[in-house]
């Protein structure tokens, strides 16, 4: 392994300050990463017959959280992670870091286990115990942010780690790191169009933005014609995990608004009535944001005369029992 040491230049700190850790790619590493490369994606899609049933109108789901770390943020980490090690800026020298409360923590840290990286994470102190237990059992080392900034906060936090420890931090930063939505355009928008080359629409909620942007700019490439329809909240006070109410959030620098062909809104109360619908006529137990995937699929499915609609489930109810306690 040659380490690449650059006198700084004046004028030039902060540059000077990651190119001096940036080393040649370990080849152990991205070794570990192909071995990886199977238990990614190539998820089943189910087609939902029960909750929908329209004459020459179809919705499929794909179940995302069959492949490595249980969610749909496998393929968002497993991308973001291969790239910095094939970049050199992540190495066994230095630890992962980023802002996050669920999915895409437990993705690296899935990942990281299996690489013998070392994963920081920055999460809100009210996050729930059951995640953090997931996440200190694989091994992650968490620093709890304010509760009343969310994750924006917790943003803020990682970013400042960043600064001012860059020999010691490689900062992923999902909302703006490119493979992140290159993720999906590489991986889910290929298996759903290799699987249903007939797809007329394409549904999903916007968290970090990455699988909507990704798969939909993907999709377009396949076939213009394919309807791109996002999701959102309807509110700031909403409980559907893993989603943003963008009007009053920090917009991820990835998010392109353009990629949409249109927005629907869902309420948490008809998400969770989807959940309910779910576990009783499909036979699954589902997320609150997989189940609001559902409320706007077939939204978009009643208003066709014939289709192919397909959605996104990022994850199923293993990590959210409070809510499910209540439900079911
Ligand atoms: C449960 C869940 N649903 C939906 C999403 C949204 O996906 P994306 O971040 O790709 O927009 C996420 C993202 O973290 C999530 O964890």
């Amino acid at each position: 392994m040659t380490i690449k040491t650059k006198a700084p230049q004046r004028g030039a700190f902060l540059l000077a300050m990651t190119d001096t850790d940036t080393i040649s790619p370990s080849k152990e590493l991205l070794q570990k990463l192909k071995g990886l490369e199977s238990m990614v994606g190539n998820t089943p899609l189910r087609e939902l017959t029960n909750v929908f049933s329209k004459k020459n109108v179809r919705i499929f789901a794909k179940e995302e959280w069959k492949q490595l770390s249980g969610s749909v943020k496998c393929r968002p980490a497993y991308y973001i992670i291969k790239d910095a090690v094939e970049k050199g800026t992540l190495h066994e020298g230095k630890a992962l870091l980023d802002a996050t409360s669920g999915n895409t923590g437990i993705g690296y840290a899935a990942i990281g286990e299996k690489l013998g990286l070392k994963v920081v994470l920055c999460l809100p102190e009210n996050a729930s115990k059951e995640r953090k237990e997931i996440l200190q059992s694989l091994g992650a080392e968490l620093i709890l942010t304010s509760k009343f900034e969310g994750t924006d906060g917790a943003q803020n936090v990682a970013r400042e780690l960043a600064q001012k420890f860059p020999d010691k931090y490689f900062y992923a930063d999902q909302y703006k790191n490119d493979s992140n939505w290159k993720a999906h355009y590489k991986t889910t928008a290929v298996e759903i169009f290799n699987a249903l080359p007939g797809i007329t629409h394409f549904v999903a909620g916007l968290g970090t933005t990455g699988t909507f942007v990704g798969t939909g700019r993907r999709l377009k490439e396949f076939n213009p014609a394919i309807h791109l329809t996002s999701l959102q909240p309807d509110s700031a006070l909403h409980a559907l995990e893993g989603w943003k109410h963008l009007e009053t959030a920090v917009v991820p620098a990835i998010y392109d608004a353009d990629v949409a062909d249109e927005n629907l809104e869902v309420d948490t109360e008809e998400a969770y009535e989807m959940l309910k619908a779910v576990a009783k006529h499909e036979g699954i137990i589902l997320s609150p944001s997989s189940a609001a995937n559902i409320v706007g699929a077939i939204r978009v499915a009643e208003k066709l005369e014939s289709g192919t609609v397909v959605t996104m489930l990022p994850d199923n109810a293993d990590k959210y029992s409070e809510v499910i306690k209540k439900l079911l």
